[in-house]
């Protein structure tokens, strides 16, 4: 199945923001949560497609600073989820020496996910061949304001784009080559909002829990097929 991607053109750097739960779940009669809960499988095999295929850095984007202000359950739900998720999945990242990172605000989330999530994060501190990055209580724009004042407390009189890069949450990772959405919803939703700027985008009508290696494929074939020109001339 992988025997057309080219191996000299992929994506170093795959993000995601995985849209439809809902809708997902509200088609079939369903409770919202179940949507989510069939999304976490679909992370699941997305992970294991991208450590296939020779992608360095899968993020997906788990929770939004935005999504508190849904209903009380749904919140609990998710985060629920996300602790269970990740308490029974890092051993299977061990194996495959995937390293689990996070990245957005660590203020106002419960302390059970903030301990889960550090350990987490020891346990696979030594794992080099995928980062597995989920930006929970993550905004584009809480992060570059969170940057902003870093600079302001560091003193610094005068920045560069170069500089700034480093005051971000995970200043080590590549800007994605990829971002894909799902669930036909064309907005980047205050996703990575420095680190998008170059980066190519791909929508799919998909909703997220049925986002399969089929569904991968032709998103990483459609970005193969693109021409990057980063602002410049190619000749
Ligand atoms: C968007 O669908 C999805 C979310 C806000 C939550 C994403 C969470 C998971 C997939 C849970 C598992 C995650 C990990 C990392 C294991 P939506 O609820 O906005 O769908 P809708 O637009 O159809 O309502």
């Amino acid at each position: 199945m992988f025997e057309n991607i080219d191996k000299d053109k992929l994506p170093k750097h795959v993000a995601i923001i995985m849209d439809g739960n809902g809708r997902w779940a509200k088609l079939r009669g369903l409770p919202r949560i179940y949507g989510h809960r069939e999304g976490a499988k679909a992370v699941e095999r997305t992970i294991r497609i991208a450590k296939n295929i020779g992608i360095k850095y899968l993020t997906v984007f788990a929770f939004s600073t935005e999504n508190w202000q849904r209903p009380k359950e749904e919140v609990e739900a998710i985060m629920s989820l996300l602790v269970e998720y990740i308490n029974t999945k890092v051993p299977e990242l061990i194996k495959e020496n995937i390293k689990l990172r996070f990245m957005g605000r660590k203020e106002n989330l419960p302390e059970m996910i903030l301990e889960t999530m550090k350990e987490g994060e020891e346990k696979t501190k030594n794992c080099d061949s995928m980062d597995f990055i989920v930006a929970i209580n993550y905004s584009g724009k809480a992060e570059i304001i969170d940057a902003v004042n870093k600079i302001i407390t560091s003193g610094k009189p005068d920045i560069t784009e170069e500089d700034f890069k480093n005051f971000l949450y995970l200043p080590d990772v590549p800007e994605p080559d990829l971002l894909i959405r799902t669930s036909g919803e064309q907005r980047i939703s205050n996703f990575m909002l420095w680190q998008l700027a170059y980066t190519e985008l791909y929508f799919t009508p998909v909703l997220w829990p049925d986002f399969d290696e089929e569904e991968f494929l032709k998103a990483i074939y459609d970005y193969q097929s693109r021409e990057r020109r980063f602002g410049k001339v190619v000749s």
